[in-house]
């Protein structure tokens, strides 16, 4: 029998079919797309989870807020603990620091996250709290899964897949 925790993450990952943030893959697409690029770049069972469930904030199933990499953390970690959660809610933290810091980061995102960019604050020196964690070159491999887990068609995890590794994160 699937624990709460795991059956929770189940309805949050169905619920984001149908979901579009982005103009060429729903957000349940997007996620699944995410998890197995993580997978692909070899990452352990946190990244990978934290890759497929950091736009859970976009979940019908949940208050609509702005910011929803706060709301991924906040959902996350009393479920899947303090790393999945904090590489969750970095991922507009990622994307602003990659803006400012890397040359042709910007030309390479899709419009829409250009879009969303100027709402969460632009590109933009982050701070410490972010920069000197030491999963902040993680939460910068996410960023990496996340924006190129758009293309309609591409290899993508199974949600099947993806809580079998949440029970791995759960029993660990
Ligand atoms: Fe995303």
């Amino acid at each position: 029998m699937k624990s709460v925790v795991l059956e929770e993450a189940e309805a949050i990952l169905w619920s984001l079919r149908g979901v579009w943030d982005e103009d060429a893959v729903d957000d349940l697409d997007h996620a699944l797309q995410s998890a197995h690029l993580a997978q692909a770049d070899g990452a352990d069972d946190e990244l990978i989870l934290a890759a497929a469930l950091h736009d859970l904030g976009h979940s019908p199933l949940l208050t609509p807020r702005p910011d929803h990499d706060r709301v991924a953390r906040l959902w996350l970690t009393p479920r899947f603990g303090e790393r999945v959660g904090w590489l969750a809610g970095a991922h507009v933290a990622a994307k602003r620091h990659l803006a400012l810091t890397e040359s042709g980061y910007l030309d390479a995102l899709s419009d829409r996250s250009v879009d969303t960019l100027s709402a969460q604050g632009g590109q933009a020196r982050v701070g410490s709290q972010w920069t000197s964690n030491p999963w902040w070159p993680d939460a910068l491999r996410l960023r990496r899964f996340d924006d190129a887990a758009k293309i309609p068609g591409a290899a993508a995890m199974t949600v099947a897949e993806v809580l079998d590794v949440a029970g791995r994160v759960v029993a660990a």
